[in-house]
């Protein structure tokens, strides 16, 4: 098992053995690619989708809410695209069985192409020491300019023939670049086939007359269909947005990715609806806020990159994702579209409903343009929990794991835990632990040695574990330790919710965007 593997095992683990993540009906051997969230997962994933929503909603004035229906009338997901073109190319082995998307597996040889780049660049950093400069090394090393020619154009080769609908030119690109099945290492492949994403119920009391509906596969159809309720309930005037949180579902082939791509998903969407022309600026615009946001986490910049899409959605006119780096490499995080008006659009033509915008200045009715910010919730709890999963060695040579998550957004802000389970060091512990409550998400512990339970709480990522001993009955002080360098200090009990509530509450955050 290589390096990497063996660190997403590690997350897979923890996240199970701490109560963040389960794999869904495990005692009847689970679900391909469903998960269900253990009470630390939803106090964190309650968490994140608080800091989007805030941030999105009340701090943006001309943004506003919605919870739309996952169950949609089946037009609209005519109207929208998605019958047609909600594909992905499938291929199967056929010796293995298993299937595969065909554009994963080239882009995972891809991957190990600049995984060979980055290997280059450590081997020279290495050699060369303080005077390396890594740009002009990147720009000048011949063999990364050769790796780097290669992925530009395999990819490129993809793209078009993806494109094109040229599911023959995939194939044969999989088999001139030898790409073997991963579990097998056969490479005797079918043809590469479309395969619809959505997935299918039916609707009404009797099996006869039942009509057939589609689970939404994205939460923004919910946002153009009600597009006009809510500008006019609203009074809203472009520019404005209509911000979503809610689940999707897409029958996603995959293996081993844990909440990385699943067939029931969290969306945190938001429509802007912008004049016609004005759709660059926007985008522009949501592209930098969208990033600030992540960068406001605290997590290093070296986690995120842009991605510019060559290989447009059937709907937009310009794309771009966030990337992160998750422990399998740089893959989407969040997209951001420029969906021009092709949704209202084609609602207007389905439904035969105006979704016009009235311009009173203008005195102009027009169908706005659309640019649009997606984040999978889950991919962001992925993101934060892999990056956050850090191992140490310590002093006395024994090593300690702790998810150094940001303070905010931490499931347990802090731990109450008595150093004895007598002289009435629990009361006082339950004392304050009830006064706490009210205001954050507190732990009380007097179970085992005092080491131990630091440790249960640093592998659950609470910032903050107070201690309260013989000397907090003499002089009402107790200790506090901090998560990340494990140091301590004595304070008085009466300030320690201003210490917690200075670096955990979402309120800094948002105040610092
Ligand atoms: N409305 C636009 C849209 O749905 P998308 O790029 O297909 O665009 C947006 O999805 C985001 O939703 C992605 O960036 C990703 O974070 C998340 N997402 C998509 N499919 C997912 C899946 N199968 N599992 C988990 N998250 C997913």
């Amino acid at each position: 098992m290589s390096k990497k593997e063996d660190s997403f095992k590690k997350i897979v683990s923890h996240a199970k053995q701490y109560g963040f993540i389960f794999p869904s009906s495990e005692i009847y051997d689970g679900l391909n690619a469903v998960y269900d969230y253990g009470h630390n997962g939803v106090e964190l994933k309650n968490n994140i989708r608080e800091y989007w929503w805030k941030s999105m909603v009340h701090l943006n004035q001309n943004i506003v809410g919605l919870d739309a229906s996952i169950l949609m009338h089946p037009t609209t997901w005519k109207a929208s695209g998605h019958v047609d073109a909600f594909n992905d190319p499938l291929i199967d082995n056929k010796d293995s069985k298993k299937r595969y998307r065909a554009d994963v597996l080239v882009e995972d040889y891809v991957y190990k192409i600049e995984e060979k780049i980055e290997k280059e660049i450590l081997k020279a950093q290495k050699k060369f020491g303080e005077d390396f400069d890594k740009e002009k090394f990147v720009s000048t090393s011949p063999k990364i300019a050769e790796y780097n020619n290669k992925t530009k154009k395999i990819l490129t080769r993809l793209n078009t023939s993806l494109e094109k609908d040229n599911l023959d030119d995939v194939k044969d690109l999989i088999e001139s670049l030898e790409i073997s099945c991963p579990e097998s290492g056969s490479k005797n492949w079918s043809k590469v086939k479309q395969f619809n994403l959505m997935f299918t119920t039916k609707f009404g009391a009797s099996s006869d007359n039942a009509m057939e509906l589609y689970l939404r596969p994205e939460t923004a159809q919910g946002i153009f269909v009600n597009f006009l309720n809510i500008q006019k309930s609203g009074r809203m005037k472009l520019p404005f947005g209509i911000a979503q949180t809610g689940k999707a579902f897409r029958n996603e082939i995959v293996a081993r990715q844990f909440v990385f791509r699943m067939k029931e998903f969290e969306q945190m969407e938001m429509q802007f609806f912008v004049k016609p022309g004005s759709q660059k600026k926007w985008y522009s615009y949501w592209k930098e806020n969208r990033l600030k946001w992540h960068l406001s986490l605290g997590l290093d910049k070296k986690y995120y990159r842009f991605h510019d899409h060559q290989k447009l959605a059937h709907y937009a006119e310009e794309a771009c994702d966030i990337e992160f780096k998750f422990p399998f490499g740089f893959k989407e995080l969040e997209g951001i579209h420029s969906r021009t008006n092709f949704d209202l659009s084609n609602h207007e033509k389905f439904s035969g409903k105006k979704l016009k915008y009235f311009d009173n200045l203008t005195n102009v009715s027009y169908v706005p343009y659309v640019v649009e910010t997606s984040i999978g919730l889950d991919r962001m709890f992925l993101a934060l929990f892999s990056s956050s999963l850090k191992e140490e060695i310590l002093p006395d040579g024994s090593s300690r794991t702790f998810l150094k998550l940001p303070p905010s957004l931490a499931p347990i802000k802090i731990a109450i835990l008595p150093l004895i389970k007598k002289d009435g060091l629990p009361e006082i512990a339950k004392k304050i632990f009830n006064d706490l409550r009210f205001e954050f998400n507190v732990a009380y512990d007097e179970k085992d040695a005092i080491g131990k339970r630091y440790r249960r709480q640093d592998a659950l990522g609470t910032p903050f574990c107070v201690t309260i001993d013989h000397q907090t009955l003499e002089d009402g002080t107790l200790t506090i330790r901090y998560r990340d360098d494990m140091k301590q200090k004595r304070i008085k009990i009466d300030s320690i919710n201003s210490t917690i509530a200075k670096s955990s509450n979402i309120l800094n955050l948002l105040k610092n965007l």
